[in-house]
């Protein structure tokens, strides 16, 4: 693997948390893993686990701003699907950000972008549930595991130099402005084809994913594109 750099630690509050706090320190393709969270979030501020179960890091990228930064979140998760993918099938990816087995949520991304003139610092975030043996009452019928799929534990520092060499080639292409790998995300959709249910709105048909990663939708006969970042999807039918 050519450029990344992974930098360990035993704990951290939130390998996202710390990367921003030392952008200056760190370089581009620093990675920031830590064995345990104590204040791991997702999206929309949603505690992640704090265990020595999950693989949680961050990876630091610069892109000049651009409309199609949003397909890093796609890059992210199909790494991700990738390494399952060749352990498990029945693996999909539920837009924007998660990464399910079965319909069950096995791995979640959060970026966070930094915009400083015609530069964006982004911090990909992605948390993995690698040797889980269980899940709280609450969480036991929409969240899975790699050791709950596989019977077996898995190394997680392997895991992530997995996701590291997949994310390089998709990187790579987008870098190229090569979108191509966006078929495979369509392919590997959970929700292409399925009406949802927008957060706080209205139930809509998903027709795709477009090449800026945009989720295009059918809503009461009218064709709407909607970032990542602008809506989350409650109900999947
Ligand atoms: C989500 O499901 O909403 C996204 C979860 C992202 C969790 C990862 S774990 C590594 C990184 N550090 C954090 O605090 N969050 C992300």
């Amino acid at each position: 693997m050519k450029t990344f750099r992974i930098i360990e630690f035993d704990s951290l509050d939130s390998t996202n948390k710390y990367m921003k706090e030392n952008l200056d320190r760190l370089s581009v393709f620093d990675i920031v893993v830590a064995d345990r969270q104590t204040a791991g979030y997702g999206r929309m501020q949603r505690r992640w686990f704090d265990n020595t179960e999950n693989l949680s890091f961050s990876l630091y990228l610069e892109f000049p701003v651009s409309e199609r930064n949003g397909l890093l979140t796609q890059i992210a998760a199909l790494s991700v699907t990738d390494v399952l993918s060749e352990l498990l099938s029945n693996v999909s990816i539920k837009w924007p950000n998660d990464c399910l087995v079965n319909g069950k949520k096995i791995a979640g991304i959060l970026i966070e972008n930094i915009v400083i003139g015609n530069k964006t610092k982004m911090i990909v975030g992605i948390g993995l549930n690698v040797n889980n043996k269980v899940f709280d009452s609450e969480l036991q019928s929409k969240a899975t595991s790699l050791f709950l799929e596989t019977g077996i534990e898995h190394d997680k520092i392997a895991v992530l130099n997995s996701v590291l060499s997949k994310f390089e080639i998709y990187l790579d292409a987008f870098v190229k402005g090569d979108y191509s790998f966006m078929n495979t995300v369509r392919k590997k959709s959970y929700v292409i084809g399925k009406k949802v249910q927008l957060f706080e709105g209205n139930v809509v048909l998903v027709k795709t994913i477009d090449d800026y990663g945009r989720l295009e939708v059918l809503d009461q006969g009218e064709l709407k594109t909607y970032m990542g970042s602008e809506i989350s999807l409650t109900n999947i039918y």
